[in-house]
């Protein structure tokens, strides 16, 4: 594991090269259409923002209090309100329709995708797959010294965007942040009540009002995002001035359809690097991407989308030894 500047990431591209293609296609991620439905939690429990979000959810509470909460008041900017109750969890009267000049750009209709694909393995993934690094003195993959590293001790909202079963609340809490959780997958989310405070949402309409929320992360998220760098975009506009963003995925170099590791200390770069192809290709039948599919982006692709999204990149840390698995990076906005 090792931290590393800017200027290392070239080389760590040039590392990985392979000039085959694959021919898989991107399968697209159906917008096919609901009414809106981010959800809620109404089960929420936490200090400042967490506290709001129960308050807006179910708990008794003054009414004027719930727009405070960031992902509640995110539904209600841009677009036309709801018909009904605010979500189909949420008691609440619909919040006010409030639009500005900068939230214009988030005025599109929020539909949740109609199938997310985790809600079939979310016990799977929650019993099997995490308890494997659960228990260790360090995350195999570093995930952890990620977070520590480049999140840091903090205050206010963090935003986990791809919160799965809620597997780093317990630490982004334990740094002094106030974790808020969002993810597509309600069998994901099931696990991830108690954890932290939720909302079932696309990352990429985050219902977050703009300039909300002091930080945010993603863990091993960005390559079951096919639209990742419109959800870097996303990040940008929740993200208070100053906020950063702290993205933690698979390395693009050595990980992949294209990279066998099955030989951890020997890792096989194939075809396919340069194609930044959507794939369920893998060298094992253990993991992940066998089972919902990945996206991947080259490494200048991943860096890029950081910065056309207006987010300054800051820190980097590779994670897994002796071939690291995990890219971390720490972007700030501008
Ligand atoms: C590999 S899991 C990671 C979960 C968690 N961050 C962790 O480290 O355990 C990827 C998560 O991203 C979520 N996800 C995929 N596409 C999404 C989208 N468009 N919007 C929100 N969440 C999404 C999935 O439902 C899943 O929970």
């Amino acid at each position: 594991m090792a931290s590393h500047r800017l200027g290392q990431t070239r080389r760590l591209g040039e590392q990985a090269s392979v000039a085959h293609r694959n021919r898989r296609r991107h399968p697209k991620i159906t917008q096919r259409g609901r009414a809106p439905k981010a959800t809620l939690d109404r089960r929420t429990r936490s200090s400042s923002v967490g506290e709001t979000l129960a308050r807006g959810c179910g708990a008794p509470a003054p009414t004027p209090a719930r727009h405070d909460n960031p992902v509640h008041a995110g539904r209600a900017t841009g677009r036309p309100p709801p018909r009904r109750s605010c979500s189909l969890s949420c008691p609440l009267p619909p919040p006010t329709y409030r639009r500005s000049i900068t939230d214009r750009h988030t005025a599109y209709s929020r539909h949740v995708p109609s199938t997310a694909p985790y809600d079939e393995i979310a016990d799977w993934y929650e019993h099997e797959f995490l308890t494997r690094s659960r228990g260790l003195s360090r995350h195999p993959l570093g995930i952890d010294s990620a977070l520590r590293d480049l999140l840091g001790a903090g205050k206010g909202p963090c935003l986990e965007i791809g919160c799965g079963t809620g597997e780093w609340a317990a630490m982004v809490r334990g740094l002094g942040w106030t974790p808020i959780g969002v993810d597509l997958s309600a069998g994901m989310l099931s696990h991830a009540r108690g954890r932290l405070p939720i909302a079932q949402a696309d990352a990429v309409h985050l219902p977050v009002t703009s300039s909300a929320v002091a930080a945010a992360i993603t863990v091993m998220v960005h390559t079951d995002m096919p639209r990742y760098p419109d959800v870097l975009r996303e990040v940008t506009r929740v993200l208070r001035p100053g906020g950063s963003l702290v993205h933690v995925g698979v390395h693009p170099c050595f990980c992949g359809g294209f990279a066998d590791r099955s030989d951890t200390a020997a890792v096989m770069i194939g075809p396919g690097y340069l194609d930044g192809n959507w794939t369920t290709e893998s060298w094992t039948n253990q993991g992940v991407r066998d089972k919902v599919g990945a996206a991947h982006w080259p490494l200048p692709d991943l860096m890029h989308a950081f910065l056309d999204a207006g987010l300054m990149i800051e820190r980097l840390f590779e994670g897994g030894a002796p071939v690291p698995t995990v890219l971390a990076i720490r972007a700030r906005k501008q």
